[in-house]
């Protein structure tokens, strides 16, 4: 089940977190990983980790407000393993602040990375997608990390609430444009709660404050009351489901969003 034997991936933010792990359990499906990002040294030792599961991979300097930088990347993936059949527009970052004190620069970073990013990777990587999915019985996928921010409202975080729910029609629009087009590229979102990641350990700083306090494991207990399933999320529930949308076994799936996050938003 969730096989991506012979399959290509390109994961962008995954020198670490979700990216990481999803690029961990794609090798361990079967799949060759491409992984971008900007920390490059992390990348690195990320790709050195995925080799010595047997895996392969490679690493490619990935900023994903950068056009030059996708288009070398998805360049770097077809050339190193023949092709691309799946993109995970994964690289994000969290701001964690109010309407009262974000700034335009704050406001810009968050567009930048959480919608320019997504946008550019569907577009750039779009043609070899296509290009594979014409072959394949189930066509090629993009996954899009969206949020439960994506779906309500964030208390501590509306910035980042309106680019994760912005990330959230984009699947949606995108899976319809690639159908009517007859491009057979699934398109589908996945909603983390809240993961135990370096953004996971941001977000306990961010409530904190905005509870009052410097009480950081306060803020965390606080967070993980709201997941009903007693415990909060981690990288690898994720990289779980962001498989299944990858693989074939999601072949009728696109335009849906898969909610991840221990019954926070059933409530
Ligand atoms: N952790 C959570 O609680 C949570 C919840 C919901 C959604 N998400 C989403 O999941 C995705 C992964 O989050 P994570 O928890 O692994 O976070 P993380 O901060 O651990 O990892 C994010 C990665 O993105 C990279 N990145 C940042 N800016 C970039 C850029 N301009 N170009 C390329 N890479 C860049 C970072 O270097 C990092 O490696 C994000 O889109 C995030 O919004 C996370």
């Amino acid at each position: 089940m969730n096989r991506l034997d012979g399959k290509v991936a390109l994961i962008s933010g995954a020198a670490r977190g979700i990216g990481a792990e999803t690029a961990l359990m794609m090798v361990r499906a079967g799949a060759k990983v491409a992984i971008g990002d900007v920390l490059d040294e992390r990348g690195r030792q990320t790709v050195r980790a995925l080799e010595a599961e047997g895996g392969s991979a490679i690493y490619t300097h990935l900023d994903v407000t950068s056009p030059d930088d996708w288009a070398a990347a998805v360049a770097a993936a077809v050339s190193a393993f023949g092709g691309l059949d799946i993109l995970v527009n994964n690289a994000g970052v969290f701001l964690g602040r109010g309407i009262e004190d974000a700034t335009m620069a704050d406001w810009q970073r968050l567009c930048g990375v959480n919608l320019t990013g997504v946008f550019l990777g569907t577009k750039l990587a779009m043609p070899a997608l296509r290009d594979r999915g014409r072959g394949s019985p189930n066509g090629s996928a993009i996954v899009n990390l969206a949020s439960i921010a994506g779906l309500v409202g964030s208390q501590i975080d509306p910035l980042y609430s309106m680019t994760k729910g912005g990330v959230t029609t984009f699947t949606k629009s995108t899976a319809l444009e690639f159908a009517r087009k007859g491009y057979r590229i699934r398109v589908n979102s996945i909603h983390p709660g809240v993961i135990e990641t370096d953004m996971g350990a941001q977000t306990f700083v961010s409530r904190a404050q905005t509870l009052g306090t410097n009480d950081v494991d306060a803020a965390r207990r606080q967070s993980l009351t709201a997941h009903p399933i007693g415990r909060l999320g981690t990288a690898t529930d994720i990289a779980n489901g962001i498989v299944f949308l990858a693989s074939d076994d999601a072949g009728f799936m696109t335009g849906s969003g898969l909610v991840v996050d221990g019954g926070y938003t059933a409530q």
